[in-house]
């Protein structure tokens, strides 16, 4: 990508809607008192600055080194005890562990799936939990626009339009068809549902290369 897409993501990133919902997604989690996290595919660092201060030691990793470079001014001008650094999924899942993994909007964008979600699993400690939040195959243009008329989205509701114009319903993400032994999972409505946010929970002796589709 470029300085002019993490430029963009930036103004998404704070557009009300779209911080309130990542937001939400992780207050899902329960207070950090200091346990970690890490963001894959951090972008202009808004998960991982929600969940510093929900209380975690919060870290974030893109392969996109402008997205590194804006997640890293953003998170100095908003003060945010942040750290971001330019790494894929793959060097994530070989590096060190955190007690909460997050990936917003990261496994649409990726091809193999399957693979992506069990490195996303490598990445987590044992007890800890693995947060998703994806757009649903509910994301329409159509939808938004219903949605906006019935509530007001505070500044930025455009970028809502942006996001459902630029979607494929036909390839959300939808973590309910995916079976894998060992592991928990329950899922939140955002947005009215035009977001999910899954919560992974390994149980114990659970292996992420294991997982079955
Ligand atoms: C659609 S954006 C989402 C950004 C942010 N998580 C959000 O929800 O606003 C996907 C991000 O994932 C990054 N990305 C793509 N493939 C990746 C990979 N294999 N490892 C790490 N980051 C990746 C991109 O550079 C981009 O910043």
């Amino acid at each position: 990508m470029s300085a002019f897409s993490a430029a963009l993501f930036s103004r998404l990133q704070a557009a009300e809607f779209y911080s309130a919902l990542h937001q939400q997604a992780v207050e899902l989690l329960p207070r950090g008192e200091g346990r970690t996290w890490l963001d894959v595919g951090c972008g202009p660092g808004l998960v991982a600055r929600c969940a510093a201060a929900h209380g975690y030691r919060a870290r974030g990793v893109d392969t996109d080194p402008a997205m590194v470079r804006r997640a890293t001014a953003n998170a100095r001008r908003m003060g945010a005890a942040t750290q971001f650094a330019v790494q894929d999924l793959a060097g994530a899942a070989a590096g060190e562990k955190a007690d909460v993994v997050s990936a917003a909007s990261l496994l649409a964008v990726l091809d193999d799936r399957h693979n992506a979600l069990a490195m996303l699993l490598a990445c987590v400690n044992p007890g800890g939990t693995l947060l998703i939040v994806e757009p649903s195959a509910r994301m329409t243009l159509r939808a938004a626009q219903t949605l906006r008329a019935r509530r007001p989205l505070g500044r930025g509701a455009w970028f809502l339009y942006l996001w459902a114009a630029t979607r494929e319903p036909a390839r959300a993400v939808d973590l309910q068809e995916v079976n894998i032994a060992g592991l928990k999972k329950w899922r939140h409505e955002l947005l009215d549902g035009l977001v999910h946010a899954w919560l992974l929970r390994p149980e114990a002796g659970f292996r992420p290369h294991g997982a079955s589709r």
